[in-house]
């Protein structure tokens, strides 16, 4: 096992575990990616760098951090992907039912994103790399898709 094991396995005795929601239906799960996305705006706020126009949500699960995104920064032209299908539908279907329409959805690997060198103003990626199956190959790919006066909001637990 390597130092950095040792220290996030050391790290995730001391921190507190993250509330999660239990066995909900999706809007309920996505309603609570909502509620939980005041750090997420945070940093979008104090991010600085170019003034924003596209940004990709990566991982972005059941949609409700894209559509606080989108609250927050009404205009912005924002793409949602995910690795798994049923999250983008579950996220359509999420945002159709609140009136939120144009948000790209599609369905990629962080690892290999569809994407061209600085297509995105601001990425990003909450409670996401803990699953990412390559984490190093992933931050790579944000770093290529990230304009050069973009910022990359990166959260993750322990
Ligand atoms: C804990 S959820 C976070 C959802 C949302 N970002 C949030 O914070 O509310 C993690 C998401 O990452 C997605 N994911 C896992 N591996 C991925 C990969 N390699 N590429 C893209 N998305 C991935 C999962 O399908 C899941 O929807």
């Amino acid at each position: 096992m390597s130092i950095s094991d040792r220290i996030l396995l050391a790290a995730n005795r001391v921190f507190p575990r993250p509330t999660l929601p239990g066995d909900v239906a999706p809007d309920e799960y996505a309603d609570w990616e909502y509620a939980t996305s005041d750090l997420v705006i945070e940093m979008w706020r104090e991010a600085g760098g170019c003034e924003p126009r596209t940004a990709l949500d990566l991982g972005c699960g059941l949609g409700g951090k894209t559509r606080r995104l989108l609250e927050t920064a009404p205009g912005l032209r924002i793409t949602a992907l995910d690795i798994e299908a049923k999250h983008l539908l579950q996220a359509e279907a999420y945002h159709c039912g609140r009136g939120i329409r144009g948000i790209a959805k599609i369905r990629g690997d962080a690892s290999r994103l569809p994407f061209a060198a600085g297509a995105f103003h601001r990425i990003v990626t909450a409670d996401t790399l803990e699953h990412f199956r390559d984490a190093k190959q992933s931050l790579r790919e944000m770093r290529r898709c990230v304009s050069d006066d973009g910022r990359v909001i990166l959260i993750f637990n322990p």
